[in-house]
């Protein structure tokens, strides 16, 4: 059975309707968390960015409003020395009884890299990401004291007595590049991809299968694929379609109005998982069955952006196609955050779970 990611937000301000330097609203953060658990998602990922707030704390905030929600902590390397991390992880773990996850981002800008103070390139950052994974699962594996001497980092005698809750925390890895395959292939139990079409998708996953296998893992133990699309549904065609046009006119004032997630003079992105979307995009607007690609040029590809339109039935049909590519995990967030998260959880995730469970009730009949 897939499982479900949504994303979290700290406040009620969207794409569509933004509030401009809205602060964090605990209120709003804990009725949106108690949604995504009580509508069955499985995950939430607390995203980073160099000018946000703490994944961490916010993650914390969340385990501790919810019961069954996991949350998927972002985590650019350069941020925090990797014991630290190891610990902190293991820390929300034990509170939350193993329900902790971290997507490791190598990071896909040097300007944003930059604001940090995290200068190496970009092939370099994916150097650090691999030895910090290895240095993590070490960490949550021992509490004997190890030392570490490689190329990004060095240390004596490291001993941790903080160990995650249900053995090493899994591990995620998003990118689209030569390099995110290889250390994601090589290394995650999670593999993040943008919602591109199906051929597409499929060369992704190849490329990543290829790695692991390359790296001696069986098949059995090769990454998860998670796939992430922002759907926009209604009851008809008809009122998805003019919903989706809607958006991608607030899309596009906003961000003539300098409240879009990319100033309209953004440079060309320089991570390759936008590259593609926007390569993507310029061969027309709508890919497979209702992948609509508008929304990503909008938006200069500045995250995920690829959305899917379509009555709830048509767009079930299409996360199934996904999930029969062999997408294990789908992230779904909308435009209009907390009221799209409460469709889905009506509309879409107990039609698609119960497509599947009719599959596997007719397969064994
Ligand atoms: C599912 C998914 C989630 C991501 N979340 C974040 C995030 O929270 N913050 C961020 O800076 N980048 C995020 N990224 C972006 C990539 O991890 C980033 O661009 C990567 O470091 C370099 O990408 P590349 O290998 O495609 O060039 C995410 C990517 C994917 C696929």
């Amino acid at each position: 059975m897939p499982e479900f990611i949504s994303l979290t937000f700290p406040n009620a301000s969207t794409e569509i309707n933004p509030i401009p330097n809205a602060s964090i609203d605990p209120e709003y953060l804990t009725r949106y968390a108690r949604n995504l658990d009580d509508y069955g998602y499985n995950y939430t990922l607390v995203p980073y960015d160099s000018s946000s707030y703490d994944p961490f704390t916010i993650g914390a905030t969340i385990l501790s409003v919810t019961k069954k929600l996991k949350v998927i902590i972002a985590l650019r390397p350069n941020t925090l020395y990797p014991t630290v991390a190891a610990k902190a992880l293991a820390t929300l773990d034990q509170l939350s009884s193993g329900r902790v996850v971290v997507h490791f981002i190598a990071g896909g800008s040097d300007a944003d890299q930059a604001r940090e103070g995290d200068f190496l390139s970009k092939d370099e950052r994916y150097g650090r990401l691999e030895d910090y994974i290895k240095i993590l699962r070490r960490a949550w594996k021992s509490d004997e004291p190890f030392d570490w001497d490689s190329k990004y980092y060095q240390f004596k005698q490291f001993s941790n007595r903080v160990r995650p809750t249900n053995g090493p925390i899994p591990v995620s890895v998003g990118g689209s590049s030569d390099e995110a395959y290889r250390v994601g292939g090589s290394l995650a139990d999670i593999f993040g991809l943008w919602g591109e079409p199906l051929k597409e998708t499929k060369d992704q996953i190849d490329r990543i299968y290829a790695e692991a296998a390359k790296a001696g893992r069986p098949d059995s133990d090769r990454p998860r694929i998670w796939v992430t699309f922002r759907p926009i549904i209604a009851e008809t065609e008809e009122l998805a379609w003019a919903k989706a046009h809607k958006t991608l006119d607030a899309l596009n004032t906003n961000r003539a109005k300098g409240q879009g997630k990319a100033p309209v003079d953004a440079p060309p992105p320089q991570n390759a998982g936008s590259q593609r979307l926007l390569d993507i995009a310029a061969r027309g607007e709508v890919q497979d069955r209702a992948l609509w690609y508008p929304t990503v040029t909008a938006t200069n590809a500045r995250g995920a952006s690829t959305a899917l339109v379509g009555s709830h039935q048509t767009v079930v049909e299409s996360l199934l196609d996904y999930i029969d590519l062999g997408a294990d995990l789908i992230s779904i967030r909308g435009y209009d955050n907390l009221n799209d998260a409460i469709d889905y959880g009506r509309f879409v995730l107990p039609k698609v779970r119960q497509t599947l469970q009719e599959r596997e009730n007719g397969s064994t009949n």
